[in-house]
């Protein structure tokens, strides 16, 4: 029986989701939601402020201060609470508001960017408020999870080293991509297990971590609208990139069997069901991480008003209201999985950065 006396103290590291049923392919989901912070940027957010104490950097009268769509935001301010700190985050218009409120709960400020930038994105205006600030009062000090080697040290230290213990024979990770800290951290450990691993790394369409052209996108968590520090992309074995519409796709197919999981995980179990559709790779064990859970977004990807005014009509299958079909419901059978609906052209979308 755990018993902890600070927030950060618990993290579920044992659970995952088996998909075979759901999609055909034998790929098993961690869920990164469960802890007190409702996702995997607990770790990240834990490593580097206790590094920052480990060197020194923390005074009473120091103001922690980080650019974040929203996860570590309330990481940050979950950890700062409960260690008697200040925090200020710095966001943009499209963080969800249970994510502002709930760092607002936690007792942190909240600063809100307008200015949009030609690429789409954000974080310019993000990052020069910061160093502004930073510039006029010793007191603030930025952790820069873009930067910060913490950030990926949290997943080599802990993340790798759950699902290698997890699975022994692990042969293929699947891991979204935004600061990409997770992917470099988890792909650092498996580059020197004792047996090869395929690192894939998931991104949305619009994103330019791996080259291409900025598009617009809204769903938070995965996706740079510049070149992420911390990615070197010799570790990466491959890269997979999934448009908006089949992430919305993805997260509502998991919600109607029960699984109401965050945007981005819908990006990773799409881009990884279509690698393994792709490749053969029936018998190879394969790993996905889930970074939050769904509750956050019910005001948007789980809404079918922002799901239909973004990425048209038809982008969700239609489901009949209950009672509206008078035939019985037929028995349950262990049939084929459900096939995947086909992809819909896609509206205008914003940026959206980590
Ligand atoms: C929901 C969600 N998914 C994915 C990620 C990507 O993780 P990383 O920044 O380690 O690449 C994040 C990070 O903030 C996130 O909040």
């Amino acid at each position: 029986m755990p018993v902890i006396s600070t927030p950060y103290a618990f993290n579920e590291e044992e659970l995952y989701v088996d998909l075979r049923s759901i999609f055909g392919h034998s790929l098993f989901l961690k869920c990164e939601g469960f802890n007190f912070a409702g996702s995997i940027k607990l770790k990240a957010a834990t490593e580097m402020v206790e590094s920052a104490e480990r060197a020194g950097d923390l005074r009473p009268d120091t103001v922690l201060v980080e650019s974040s769509s929203g996860n570590l935001g309330v990481a940050l301010s979950m950890i700062a609470a409960s260690k008697g700190y200040r925090f200020l985050c710095v966001t943009d218009s499209r963080c969800n508001l249970a994510t502002r409120l709930m760092m607002e709960a936690l007792g942190s400020q909240v600063h809100v960017v307008a200015d949009q930038e030609s690429n789409g994105g954000f974080l310019g205006a993000r990052l020069a408020y910061i160093r502004n600030l930073c510039a006029s009062d010793s007191r603030f000090l930025w952790l820069s999870q873009y930067t910060n080697p913490g950030n990926w040290r949290a997943h080599y230290r802990r993340t790798a080293p759950a699902i290698a213990r997890a699975f022994p024979r692990l042969d293929l990770l699947f891991v979204g991509a935004g600061t990409t800290g997770t992917l470099m951290g988890c792909a650092r450990y498996f580059r020197e297990w004792h047996r090869p691993v395929r690192i894939i790394a998931v991104d949305s369409v619009g994103s330019v971590t791996f080259g291409g052209t900025p598009g617009h996108r809204m769903i938070p968590g995965l996706g740079m609208s510049v070149q992420p520090p911390l990615l070197d992309e010799s570790y990466v074995d491959d890269v997979v990139r999934v448009a908006e519409a089949d992430t919305i796709r993805t997260c509502h197919r998991l919600a109607k069997r029960g699984f109401v999981f965050g945007g981005s995980t819908g990006t990773v179990v799409s881009g990884a069901t279509d690698w393994l559709t792709r490749h053969d790779a029936q018998d190879r064990t394969a790993v996905a991480i889930a970074p939050d859970l769904g509750e956050r977004y019910l005001d948007t990807v789980y809404h079918d008003n922002w799901v239909q005014d973004l990425y048209g009509e038809d982008v969700l299958a239609p489901v009949p209201p209950i009672g509206a079909d008078v035939a019985p419901l037929p028995a349950p059978s262990p049939g084929p999985p459900e096939p995947e609906p086909q992809p819909q052209p896609r509206r205008r979308r914003r940026g959206h950065d980590a």
